[in-house]
C-alpha cells in the first residue's frame, strides 16, 4: 500500500511536507521526468509487478517441471507463462503451489503419479516451507542442493522409488520439523547430522534399504534435550541392515531364535543319519560271510534254474 501511495504524494506537483519522505525517496522523486503523470504510473503498476516476479522461483519451477514426467497430465497448468508469474501476493496461479508475499511457499504434489526425478534447481525456491511430493513414482536421489532451502519445515518424499543416500546436507535446513522418507529405496547410513535438527518432531525413514547404526543422538534425546521427542522403532523398521536403539536388539544382526533352533535340529538329524549309516555299513561288513562261499552258492542256484542245452 505504501508503495502505491508514495509515488502520488511524491510527484512534484502534489509534494506534501518533505519530512514525510525519506531522503532516498526524495532524491528518486526529483530525478523523475517532470511530465511523469501519476495515471501513467498506475497503469504501469501491474506490469512492474509482473516484471518483478521472482526469477529464482521461475528457474525453480521450470526446472522442476522439466525433471518430472506427468503421465496423468495433472500439471497441465504448469506452463512457462505461469512460471513467469506464479504468485500474486498470497494468491497462487499454479496448481499444487501456495504463495506467500509473491513467493512460492508450499509445493504440495502428493499422489499425482509423477515420474522422473527431483530437480536440484528446487533449491532456487528459497522461500519454500513445505515440499510434499509423496506417493508418486519419483526415481533418482534426493538432491543435496535442498540444503539451500533455509525455510524448509516439512519434507515429505515418502512412498516413491528414490534411491541413494539421505544427503547429510539437509541438516542445514535448520527449521526442519518433519522428515518423512518412508517407503523408498534409500541406502547407506542415516547421517549423524540429522541429530542437529533441534526442531525435528517427526522422522520416518522406515521401509528403505538403510544400514548401519542409528545415530545415538537421534534416537536418544536424553539429557539437555530431554524435552525433545524420542523417535520410536516405527520410524526405523523395515531396513534390513539398520540396527541400534530404538530397534529391538539383534535385529538385522546375528541369528534369530528360529534360525538357531533350525540349525541345531538340522545338524542333530544329520549326525544321527550319519552315525546310523556308519553302524549299518559296519554291521553288514562284519556279518557278510566269506566272499568265496557266497559266490559259490549263487553260482549253484543259477546253474540249478538255467535249463541245460
Ligand atoms: C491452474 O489451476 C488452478 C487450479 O486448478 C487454478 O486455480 C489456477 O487459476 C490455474 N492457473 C492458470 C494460470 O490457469
Ligand atoms: C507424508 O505424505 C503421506 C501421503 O502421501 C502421508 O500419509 C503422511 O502422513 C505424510 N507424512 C507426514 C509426516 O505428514
Ligand atoms: C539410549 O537409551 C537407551 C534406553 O533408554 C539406553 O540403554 C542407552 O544407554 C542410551 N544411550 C545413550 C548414549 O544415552
Ligand atoms: C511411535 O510414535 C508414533 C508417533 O511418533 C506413534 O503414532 C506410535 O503409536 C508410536 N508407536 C509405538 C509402538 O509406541
Amino acid at each position: 500500500m505504501a508503495a502505491l501511495l508514495f509515488p502520488h504524494t511524491a510527484s512534484p506537483a502534489t509534494m506534501s511536507p518533505p519530512s514525510m519522505l525519506s531522503p532516498a525517496t526524495f532524491r528518486r522523486c526529483r530525478r523523475r521526468p517532470p511530465n511523469f503523470s501519476p495515471a501513467a504510473f498506475i497503469l504501469l503498476l501491474p506490469v512492474l509487478i509482473i516484471v518483478a516476479a521472482d526469477p529464482d522461483d521461475q528457474a525453480c519451477l521450470s526446472n522442476l517441471r522439466a525433471s518430472l514426467e506427468d503421465p496423468e497430465n495433472s500439471l497441465h497448468n504448469w506452463t512457462k507463462s505461469t512460471f513467469r508469474y506464479p504468485c500474486n501476493g498470497f494468491t497462487s496461479y499454479l496448481d499444487g503451489a501456495t504463495c506467500n508475499n509473491g513467493r512460492i511457499y508450499k509445493l504440495l504434489l502428493p499422489g499425482r503419479s509423477l515420474r522422473g526425478s527431483i530437480s536440484p534447481f528446487l533449491s532456487n525456491c528459497t522461500n519454500l516451507q513445505t515440499l510434499d511430493m509423496s506417493s508418486n513414482s519419483l526415481t533418482g536421489a534426493i538432491p543435496p542442493d535442498l540444503s539451500s532451502l533455509l525455510n524448509l519445515a516439512i519434507l515429505n518424499l515418502s512412498a516413491n522409488l528414490l534411491s541413494g543416500q539421505i544427503p547429510p546436507q539437509i541438516a542445514l535446513c535448520a527449521y526442519l520439523n518433519v522428515i518423512d522418507l518412508h517407503s523408498n529405496y534409500l541406502s547407506g547410513h542415516i547421517p549423524d547430522q540429522l541429530s542437529l535438527l533441534a526442531r525435528l518432531s517427526a522422522l520416518d525413514v522406515s521401509y528403505n534399504r538403510l544400514e548401519g547404526p542409528i545415530p545415538v543422538l537421534l534416537a536418544n534425546r536424553t539429557g539437555a534435550a530431554s524435552r525433545m521427542p524420542r523417535f520410536n522403532a516405527s520410524s526405523f523398521v523395515g531396513n534390513k541392515d539398520l540396527f541400534g536403539f530404538p530397534l529391538p536388539p539383534m535385529r538385522g544382526r546375528g541369528l534369530s531364535v528360529l534360525a538357531i533352533v533350525g540349525i541345531g535340529f538340522g545338524s542333530g538329524m544329520l549326525s544321527l543319519v550319519l552315525s546310523f549309516t556308519a553302524v549299518c555299513i559296519w554291521l553288514r561288513a562284519t556279518e557278510r560271510p566269506p566272499a568265496g562261499g557266497m559266490l559259490n552258492g549263487e553260482d549253484g542256484k543259477i546253474s540249478h534254474h538255467v535249463p541245460d542245452y
